[in-house]
């Protein structure tokens, strides 16, 4: 395989003039391609949470870009201007670069393939049904998909999270389909893999705290500096290296969040046994500039579209690789992660009978387990549960692998009647759990309740005012799973206050 030579100055300028640098647009004009010639022009396939936000930045940053996507309704929403998830900021980059002709969607594999000098993809990388594996398909079929229709040289980037030894595996299949193909056009490919948070994916995509480049060539170096020129001249470390080290930067970084938020969890446990504080022990850890503060909060754990099948994954991969006890401490950090789920049913278990009968009791034979004891069922059944969120994390629409949502369901399923309430949830929850009792407000979700359950930290719910709330309650009993309420005003209104990470003490908590 050859390298691209010199994709901008080779385009085909086969394409209608898009518009582009409306009154409205702020964004420069991205410099010309080494050689003078036009700016890149940029697609990005799968227009989900990564290639969406991509597709939109890569917009402000003044190139012209075409998203694709297989899924027709997507693909209409965001040629409407109209982003399918919420994401803060993203709908005005969308609708002012939809305006302005710079930003356009297609299904089209022939459209991109015969106009782009550069294609990313974005494509899902989910847990396999049944395994802990990531399937590959979607990303196998993109790159497949692109090197049938691409009649021009080009570089194709994966942004997509992969097992390591993906790239090196879809570069000969890169290579083996554009030779049966026999397209005119040098196609390369290079792994760039993506960090950005959800909730601040804007900001983190226009100002990454650094960029990874897996590439075989200065070529495709180049052509990545210049799609990140602006970054780079703002100082954003750049980390040009191979496949493995590239693939392999991003699953470490996502483990290591893991293993540190599973981490203080794993304290919780002890906490929650002998008393204690965990936020002081979080905090008094955390001054050591070795350890940090960040990713040390005590709460119901990590779930999302990435961290929980990215552990799993990698626990996948390198079994294949015969390397079978290297990351079995990763089993450990998640099975941390799912205990909390066990705890805050249990919680509410111990909450409940004893607002409701006067004494403490235990939800599981073991105090634990992810099936309720029959004396837990008998608790929850008919409680009324306020659930206050159901997104894995605050300011996202994404209840993928939601432990909130996960605790609501099962609560349910143990006969409890729950009023759910998300400011952004609610809709997806509905998608995955149908059965669950959703309302559109907070009001709503506490009115008659006998429990309430704070699962995402949104800012609505930080700052709830417990007099308020607690009129609305038949019962003043409160489950903080994120840790995020100063139990003291919440005591003083009288509320039975339950938090991870603490011994629940009724007695000496009012
Ligand atoms: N969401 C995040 O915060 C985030 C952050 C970093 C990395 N990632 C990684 O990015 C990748 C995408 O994640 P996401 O959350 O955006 O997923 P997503 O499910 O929101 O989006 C994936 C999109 O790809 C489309 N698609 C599937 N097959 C396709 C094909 N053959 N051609 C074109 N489009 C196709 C789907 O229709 C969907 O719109 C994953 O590997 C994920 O691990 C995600």
């Amino acid at each position: 395989m050859g390298h691209v030579t010199n994709p901008a100055i080779d385009a085909v300028q086969t394409e209608p003039a898009v518009r582009t640098g409306t009154a409205a647009s702020t964004a420069p004009r991205p410099e010309s391609a080494a050689g003078g010639g036009p700016p890149l022009r940029v697609s990005v396939v799968g227009t989900g949470y990564l290639g969406a936000t991509h597709a939109a930045c890569m917009a402000e940053l003044g190139f012209e870009v075409l998203g694709l996507d297989i899924d027709q309704a997507k693909i209409d929403a965001l040629t409407r201007g109209e982003l399918p998830f919420h994401e803060p900021g993203l709908p005005e980059l969308l609708t002012q670069h939809v305006q302005s002709g710079r930003l356009r969607f297609t299904t089209s594999y022939e459209e991109v393939g015969a106009w782009a000098d550069v294609h990313f993809i974005g494509v899902g990388t989910p847990q396999k049904p049944g395994e802990s594996a990531a399937d590959l398909r979607f990303v196998d079929a993109a790159v497949r998909s692109l090197a049938e229709h691409i009649t021009r040289d080009a570089l194709i980037v994966g942004k997509s999270t992969v097992p390591v030894g993906t790239a090196a595996r879809l570069k000969d299949l890169l290579a083996s389909t554009r030779q049966a193909a026999g397209l005119p056009g040098t196609v390369e490919l290079a792994w760039n893999p993506e960090f950005l948070r959800e909730g601040y994916a804007v900001k983190d995509t226009l100002t990454p705290d650094r960029l990874v480049a897996g590439v075989e060539s200065a070529h495709a170096e180049d052509i990545l500096r210049q799609v990140y020129a602006k970054s780079l001249a703002e100082g954003t470390p750049w980390i040009a290296t191979d496949f493995e080290t590239a693939e392999l930067v991003k699953v470490a970084a996502n483990a290591f969040l893991a293993t540190k938020i599973s981490f203080i969890n794993a304290f919780s446990e002890i906490t929650e046994q002998v008393g204690g504080d965990i936020g002081t022990l979080a905090d008094a850890i955390g001054h050591d500039p070795r350890i940090g503060r960040k990713f040390l909060n005590a709460g119901v754990g990590f779930g999302g579209g990435c961290l929980p099948k990215d552990i799993r994954a990698l626990q996948a991969r390198v079994s294949e690789l015969g390397l079978d006890r290297t990351m079995r401490f990763l089993a450990e950090m998640d099975d941390i992660n799912l205990r909390r789920r066990d705890r805050v049913v249990d919680l509410a278990v111990q909450v409940l009978s004893h607002s409701l009968h006067g004494s403490v009791r235990v939800a599981g034979a073991d105090g634990a387990g992810s099936v309720p004891s029959p004396a837990a069922v008998e608790i929850l059944n008919g409680a009324k549960i306020a659930i206050l969120g159901v997104t894995f994390k605050p300011n996202s629409d994404d209840v993928r692998d939601s432990p909130a949502l996960d605790v609501a369901n099962r609560l349910y399923t143990a006969g409890a009647e729950v009023a759910v309430y998300d400011p952004k949830g609610n809709a997806n929850a509905a998608k995955r759990f149908p059965r669950l009792g959703y309302v559109n407000t907070l009001a709503k979700a506490v009115i008659g309740a006998d429990l309430l359950i704070l699962l995402t930290e949104w800012d609505e719910f930080r700052q709830m005012d417990p007099e308020d709330i607690g009129r609305l309650m038949d019962r003043r009993t409160l489950i903080d799973a994120r840790n995020v309420l100063d139990p003291s005003p919440w005591h003083a209104a009288g509320f039975t206050h339950a938090a991870l990470g603490h011994r629940f003490a009724p007695d000496s908590s009012g």
